[in-house]
């Protein structure tokens, strides 16, 4: 049999869709070129906005047509827009399955043990590898198939608590759980002494990890050294892998309200923590965030990025942003464009408000800003992006950078300097995943171009 993953949202699905391959491959399945080769498909799927979840179901219709020259094929959605784990056959099934008549699986990710029994729900018939138990126990366990042998992406903790008025990831994801650090620690070594030289942690708040109400019930980090946060203690223990050829130190995302001042400290200190770091804002005003229940003020952010560039006077911030939230005033919107001026993000994910049924703004806020002025406070932020990126990138020119080459597009090698700037430049592919230096010689609007050094 052979399968084929899609993978749409963040980078938590994509590294969810490495642990996926990993176990479809130990069931004996192999990856499919295209789906016409494969007999099962699977939609690793984003539910943040109402447009994501359309792009899914729409691609149902692709299924149609591949059903009709294979009767065999099997459909499954899983990841954020699944909240049951059943095949079309179970008593108790998924709400999408009213969605789609293609859907045959849908699987909630944390539960990816559970497929192979759920493939046999649908034919007893099917032949599948037996796993090893203790490898099921927790999809954790399930070593990931890395796409890049340089690069990681390396979850830490799952859920989240925080239940922003406007997201849906707290009903999608479940509850705040943390990675015990033993095997955070293990999956990074295992990768380094693979050869990897960058580590991303991925979080929907990283910066709370270790101290959410699950691990606290579960008393999971009790033991460690006092005096620092256990984030802060998981961020060192990695650092030490720099000795074993570690070279860089990402993590995304972190909260406002959790950022802690041993952590900002820490960004001075360690030697594989790269000069960058995204915390999301969501909002300028206050009155904006405290209908989002974002438990800070814009007064306590500014104070953040203050400290953060007092401890690395060139660290680079970027953020998400939501415009057009419930009730969005044009002097709460205006105040969102000042903070952006005033803190001049490098980068910013930003987009128009879409309401998420079942979350508190969904039930109690009214969707209110028209769809026309959504898109021009959208335009506006994208307006004044790209104006501080026009003035912040030129900078670098004449100046040499450290890029970790990832991959090749159009002649040109493309990588990430340390402060999270694309740089592409001529050279050979046998570099991808090496780290090089760049000179910068020309900045476009996003990415910068150089030549190699060394
Ligand atoms: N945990 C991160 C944080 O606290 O900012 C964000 C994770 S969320 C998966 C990614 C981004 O999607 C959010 O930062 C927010 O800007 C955006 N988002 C979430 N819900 C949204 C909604 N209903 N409409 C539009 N954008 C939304
Ligand atoms: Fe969503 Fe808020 Fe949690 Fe981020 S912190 S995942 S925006 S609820
Ligand atoms: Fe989307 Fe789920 Fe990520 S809703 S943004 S894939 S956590």
């Amino acid at each position: 049999m052979n399968y084929l993953i899609y993978t749409y949202g963040c980078q938590m699905n994509y590294s969810d869709s490495e642990r996926m391959e990993t176990y479809l491959e130990a069931l004996c399945l192999t990856k499919a070129k295209s789906e016409k080769e494969a007999d099962i498909i699977l939609f690793n799927t984003c539910s943040i906005r109402e447009k994501g979840e359309q792009r899914v179901l729409g691609k149902m219709v692709d299924m149609i047509k591949l059903r009709k020259k294979n009767k065999k094929l099997i459909v499954v959605i899983t990841g954020c827009m699944v909240r049951k784990s059943s095949s079309r056959y179970s008593e108790k099934r998924d709400k999408l399955f009213n969605r789609s008549r293609e859907i045959d699986i849908a699987l909630r990710i944390e539960e990816l043990p559970k497929l192979a029994d759920l493939i046999k729900e649908l034919d007893p018939k099917i032949k599948l590898k037996k796993i090893k138990e203790e490898t099921l126990e927790d999809y954790f366990h399930i070593t990931p198939h890395f796409t890049s042998k340089s690069q990681a992406f390396i979850p830490i903790s799952t859920g989240c608590d925080k239940f922003c008025t406007y997201c849906i990831v707290p009903f999608s994801r479940g509850r705040e759980k943390s990675r015990p650090m033993a095997d955070i620690l293990k999956e990074c070594e295992e990768f380094v002494k693979q050869g990897g030289k960058e580590i991303t942690l991925l979080g929907q708040t990283v910066d709370s990890y270790g101290l959410s109400i699950f691990d606290k019930q579960e008393g999971t980090f009790k033991d460690l050294p006092k005096g620092k946060t256990p984030f802060v203690n998981l961020l060192e223990q990695i650092d030490k892998l720099y000795s074993k050829g570690l070279r860089r130190l990402r993590f995304t995302s972190s909260h406002p309200k959790d950022i802690s001042d041993d952590l900002i400290l820490a960004h001075g200190k360690l030697k594989t923590l790269m000069p960058y770091l995204h915390l999301p804002v969501q909002a300028g005003s206050n009155s904006l965030l405290k209908r989002m229940n974002r438990p800070y003020t814009v007064e306590k952010y500014l104070g953040i990025i203050k400290k953060l560039r007092k401890t690395v006077p060139d660290i680079a911030i970027s953020t998400d942003l939501i415009v057009g939230f419930c009730g969005e005033t044009e002097e709460e919107f205006k105040e969102t464009y000042d903070l952006f001026k005033k803190v001049e993000f490098d980068f910013c994910y930003f987009a128009q408000y879409s309401d998420r049924k079942g979350t508190y703004a969904s039930k109690n806020l009214k969707d209110d800003i028209p769809k026309k002025v959504k898109l021009e406070r959208w335009h506006a932020i994208n307006e004044l992006l790209k104006k501080i990126v026009s003035k912040k990138l030129p900078k670098f020119i004449g100046k040499t950078v450290e890029v970790l080459v990832e991959f090749e597009k159009a002649g040109m090698l493309h990588g990430y300097s340390e402060h999270y700037k694309e740089v592409q430049f001529k050279g050979p592919k046998s570099i991808i995943g090496q780290i090089v230096q760049v000179k910068i010689t020309k900045a476009t609007q996003w990415v910068l171009e150089g030549e190699i050094t060394k």
